[in-house]
């Protein structure tokens, strides 16, 4: 049938790109980092301790554990077909057109709507940080309207203003994307480190008892807690790692330096979480985030008397978030690209700027369309609504490992996943337990979300896609 039919992986290699290879192992990782480490740590963790209470790092320990047996499968994926476009490109080969679409249009949820909810967490930081610096952003213009209960806000501006910034660096190359990207990392593990040397010692071991007051999963005021609805929520903090591997047509030897990146940046972000987490709900009652939803990490050193340090934490965040939407934004144009490339978005995102060898048209399509949705985002809804298509996208992702072992072991993997085929298996049930974790408003969501990708693909990608063509 039309709708499965598939690439050849061979075809995707010896095509030449016009994309520039520039990027080794710590380039990546770093680019990971600046992926991960962002509003999941910075705005979420204050939800999550609400949710399960001081077993938040089990929860973090969990959807870690998701995103390293996926992070395995992407690594394989990655090392078979370096080409740019990641689980879309994977799908396309794996399981035909369809799945491909499928998964594109989930990791346009992840990308544009992940940047645009980081830009809002992002811009509760440097409201904060602005009004502790004596300058006042008119409170109508520092949230989507309906955000806080009680407060008349109508656009966020300063998340706005952010996605368009970045929008025009990434338009402007990976060279200078890099070296941004580089920087805000540094700066971002300085100011995290610093947190934890800081604070490690008011640590009181009682403020962790009882440690799972919800226990896995149970009912509390009408809404889902334990550690697994914590886990489906914190989830958002290891977005990203995937991205690494939207770069692979800019990477220097990809079959190597591919899966290392994925992995490493996946590692150290787990270590610095479940370090934070125990540090957090150990200084902190985790009933106290309450207060603290926009800003979890200033409960902490408002406990802990350092409020010097707040305004150095809050530099590290807002610093730390910019290089998520950097990433997300980076990761998102090259889908694009790839889509078009192949026929199923339109041209139009698919060419790329001779001076700066960018795909710069649907940079600046999708970037200003994440800067109009990050003016009127709700965060928390988005950031679920995130979760799932991330996590529609890591199951296909896994599944597509095993058929490929399974239909094409001939085929040359630079790395394989170890454990096959109880790796990927273990990446799907973690998904779908992450799934069910979520509320059914964001089933339904995301439901509705798929439902208009159909329409495009049945109206628009199917007819003009390039393998049509070929046909
Ligand atoms: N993992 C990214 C974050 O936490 C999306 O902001």
């Amino acid at each position: 049938m039309d709708i499965f039919r598939k690439k050849d992986v061979n075809d995707l290699l010896n095509r030449q790109s016009p994309l520039k290879r520039t990027l080794h192992t710590w380039d990546l990782t770093f680019l990971g980092i600046g992926a991960i480490i962002g509003t999941g740590i910075f705005v979420l963790t204050g939800k999550g301790a609400l949710t399960t209470g001081p077993s938040l790092a089990l929860s973090f320990l969990i959807a870690a554990i998701c995103c390293g047996f996926a992070g395995l499968c992407y690594a394989e994926f990655a090392s078979m077909a370096p080409v740019a476009g990641s689980a879309y490109t994977y799908s396309y080969i794996s399981f035909g057109e369809i799945v491909a679409f499928i998964i594109g249009w989930d990791l346009l949820l992840e990308y544009a709507l992940g940047a645009a909810t980081v830009a809002a967490g992002w811009s509760g930081y440097f409201v904060n940080l602005m009004g502790n610096l004596g300058i006042h952003i008119p409170t109508a213009l520092t949230a989507a309207a309906g955000t806080t209960p009680g407060v008349h806000t109508f656009f966020n501006l300063p998340a706005f203003v952010i996605v368009l910034l970045i929008t025009c660096i990434i338009a402007m190359g990976i060279n200078q994307t890099k070296h941004v990207n580089d920087t805000m990392v540094i700066i971002k593990l300085g100011v995290i480190i610093l947190f934890i040397v800081c604070t490690v010692w008011f640590v009181k071991t009682r403020n962790w008892h009882p440690f799972t007051p919800y226990g896995w999963y149970s009912f509390h005021k009408g809404t889902s807690a334990g550690v697994i609805p914590a886990a489906s929520i914190v989830f958002f903090s290891f977005i990203g790692f995937d991205s690494v591997s939207s770069s692979a047509e800019e990477t220097v030897n990809p079959s190597k330096t591919l899966p290392r990146g994925i992995l490493l940046s996946l590692l150290i972000s787990t270590v610095l979480y479940i370090t934070m987490t125990l540090i957090m709900t150990g200084v902190v009652k985790y009933t106290v985030f309450a207060k603290y939803l926009d800003a979890p990490i200033l409960a902490v050193l408002h406990q802990t008397g350092q409020t010097w340090l707040s305004i150095i934490v809050s530099i590290g965040a807002i610093l730390g978030m910019t290089t998520v939407i950097l990433v997300q934004l980076y990761g998102q144009s090259r889908i694009t690209y790839s889509m078009s490339r192949d026929g199923l978005f339109p041209k139009f995102f698919g060419d790329v700027s001779l001076q700066h060898q960018t795909p710069y048209k649907g940079t600046w399509f999708f970037g200003i369309v994440t800067a109009v949705t990050a003016g009127f985002i709700n965060l928390n809804i988005l950031s679920e609504l995130v979760n799932i298509g991330t996590l529609t996208a890591f199951i296909l992702v896994s599944a597509g490992v095993l058929w490929m072992r399974h239909k094409h072991p001939e085929i040359h993997r630079g790395f394989k996943a170890p454990g096959v085929p109880f790796t990927p298996i273990i990446a799907i049930a973690f998904c779908l337990m992450l799934i069910a974790g979520l509320n059914w408003e964001t089933w339904l969501r995301f439901v509705v979300w798929f439902a208009i990708g159909m329409c495009i693909y049945f109206g628009y990608a199917k007819k003009h896609s390039h393998l049509n063509k070929a046909n």
